[in-house]
């Protein structure tokens, strides 16, 4: 399992788009260029995780809170594991609101994830209202406390964090770079309050309508390691140029 150093992460969050063809447009694309100085992370639909080469690092959508049994239409962590995955999203707005996943759902799958030998990339995010109700911090603050308490705070180590707005999500109303790295900024001084060390190198992605022509913005702000990129993520052309975008 990965420790992290805040190496740069470009996570493609592809939901429930794509096809086979895009496997290969994609990984053609990347094949031709130095992206070293990142992991870039495509997260595809279950079917196509076995179709990916060795181009990018694999993730996973969603997985299970159970290690096996009668779960009909469920995937264990550790089936995860044995198809090549490395990272799994876990807590993404999607599943909490349209599969009522809660903080408890999502930090104990957080702790499954760990434990299969996964990195979770663990979602918070406010709607609107929240932000617009001044809740904003102590919301976020909430979603991570209650992993936090599941793993402990060292497991953090292991751990990506992702900051999706919700009104940003698919809507082409992006963060700005300041609000983005407000909210950044806070979540890694509230984790720095528990262990500053693991504060300091957990990588924090920024997701929201990331595109090519705004992700050097975002990324460049101090406490932004990179992004979950959905909508942009299905175009290789966009998903190439925000990869580049990424800090060396
Ligand atoms: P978007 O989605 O880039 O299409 O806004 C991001 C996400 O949901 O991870």
């Amino acid at each position: 399992m990965q420790i992290l150093s805040r190496r740069p992460i470009v996570a493609g969050n592809w939901k429930m788009n794509g096809n086979k063809s895009l496997v290969s447009l994609l990984e053609d694309k990347l094949a031709h260029e130095d992206l070293s100085h990142l992991d870039v992370v495509i997260c595809p639909p279950f079917p196509y995780l076995g179709l990916f080469g060795d181009t990018v690092s694999l993730g996973a959508q969603n997985m299970s809170m159970h290690d096996s049994g009668a779960h009909t239409g469920e995937v264990s962590a550790s089936m995860l594991q044995e198809t090549g995955c490395s990272y799994v999203i876990l807590g993404h707005s999607e599943r909490r609101a349209d599969h009522a996943e809660t903080n408890e759902i999502v930090a104990l799958k957080v702790e499954k994830a760990l434990a299969a030998g996964l990195t979770p990339i663990l979602c918070v995010g406010e709607t609107e209202e929240i932000r617009d109700g001044g809740n904003l911090f102590a919301f976020l603050a909430e979603q991570i406390d209650a992993v936090e308490q599941q793993i402990g705070i060292l497991q953090f180590a292991h751990i990506v964090l992702a900051y999706e707005p919700i009104w940003a999500i698919g809507t082409g109303k992006t963060a700005s770079p300041e609000q983005a790295q407000e909210v950044h900024q806070f979540l890694r001084e509230h984790l720095a309050k528990k262990n500053s060390d693991i504060a300091t190198k957990i990588n924090i992605l920024y997701g929201g309508s990331v595109k090519g022509s705004n992700a050097k913005e975002l990324f460049s702000q101090q406490d932004v390691d990179g992004g979950l990129i959905g909508g942009a993520s299905l175009n290789p052309e966009d998903f190439l140029s925000i990869c580049l975008a990424a800090k060396q």
